[in-house]
């Protein structure tokens, strides 16, 4: 008999860190697939690293015939920035690798007679305020509102949110063999992430964990968006926690595909202060870069999150203050006090 284990992809991300960490903890054999090879804090803690691309169908075959996935979380992905200069390797990627892992997922549940629990993360960069009075006046924003987004990553994230309900409800309906055990696919849309432990690559929301690290290093900083910008944050236990809240989550109590998710919305200028509290030696100026500052006005102040709490008990343990206290700095201090 094979044994059932959770698939990661992208786990040695930002988000991998703290979800391999946090599963293997709790006793779950875990695979991943990643491009680049499990640094060694994580390697140690799966039971099979494969090192390739979400592209690679072959790869996804070979998993296919050894495994027997229950759960996947796919957290691959080309973030906004990064996106825009290489928009058609962003699809390839955000797309045809999620499309890929779908359809992993349907093969997998139809070959072991369980629906697999697919996990994905999707983004506050779904949205696309259309400009700045109306995000003012929108406030908390509601999924099915403003969905009209600006980037290529943004796009990739809500057709695949749409591909993923696709799978979950309609996959093959046409067909006389219609599928019976579809993908139990599950989302939320991620505000920005903030890690102690990790910085991101290529996102646009990365002003606030570049700020912040720069600081804990005693590196200047000068921040590319202006010091009232403001988008919803989350630190990452929050974002692993509601991760694992969502996947086993009952059926039943799921109203949505996507949920949103929101914790605390900072403007950059607060971020600043916050930083500038804990290290007060620290330069942080401001060096705007129109073009991702419009990439960042384009996504909501706040959202509207009371799904996720009803349906599935989001609650995030973490408000800016506590978030920097009793997260941030701690961590962050430590990592570059270790290094
Ligand atoms: N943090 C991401 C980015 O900036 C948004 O999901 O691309």
């Amino acid at each position: 008999m094979r044994k059932p284990v959770i698939l990661i992809t992208g786990a040695g991300g930002e988000i991998g860190h703290g979800l391999v960490t946090r599963l293997a903890a709790s006793g779950a054999s875990i695979i991943t697939l990643d491009v680049a090879p499990l640094d060694a804090s994580l390697a140690p803690l799966v039971a099979r690293e494969f090192t390739g691309s979400i592209t690679d169908q072959s790869l996804l075959e070979r998993i296919l015939a050894e495994f027997e996935v229950d759960r996947i979380f796919h957290l691959a992905a080309l973030l906004s920035t990064r996106s825009e200069f290489t928009p058609v390797t962003a699809h390839h990627v955000n797309v045809e690798g999620t499309l890929n892992l779908l359809e992993f997922a349907q093969k997998q549940g139809e070959s072991h007679g369980r629906s697999v629990v697919f996990i994905y993360p999707s983004s506050i960069a779904a949205y696309g305020m259309p400009d700045l009075k109306t995000k003012a006046r929108a406030g908390r924003v509601r999924e099915d509102d403003y969905a009209h987004p600006t980037t290529m990553y943004g796009c990739n994230k809500l057709y695949c949110e749409l591909l993923g309900g696709y799978y979950a409800r309609h996959y093959k309906q046409l067909s006389a063999d219609a599928a019976t055990r579809r993908v139990d696919f599950r989302c939320v849309r991620f505000p920005g992430l903030i890690s102690a432990l990790t910085l991101p690559s290529g996102g646009t929301s990365d002003y606030a964990p570049e700020m912040i690290h720069a600081a804990a290093k005693g590196e200047p900083y000068a921040c590319f968006v202006r010091p009232d910008t403001t988008i919803p944050f989350m630190a990452m236990p929050d974002g692993v926690d509601a991760l694992l809240a969502l996947a086993s989550a009952p059926r039943e109590r799921l109203t949505r595909t996507a949920y949103n998710l929101g914790a605390f919305n900072p403007s950059a200028a607060e971020i600043r202060d916050m930083v500038l509290k804990a290290f007060p030696g620290a330069t942080i100026t401001y060096s705007v870069d129109e073009k991702r500052q419009s990439i960042v006005d384009s996504w909501p102040a706040d959202v509207d999150d009371s799904a996720a709490r009803a349906d599935w008990g989001f609650k995030p343990a973490y408000d800016l203050s506590r978030a920097f206290e009793t997260y941030l700095m701690p961590g962050i201090r430590q990592r570059y006090l270790s290094n």
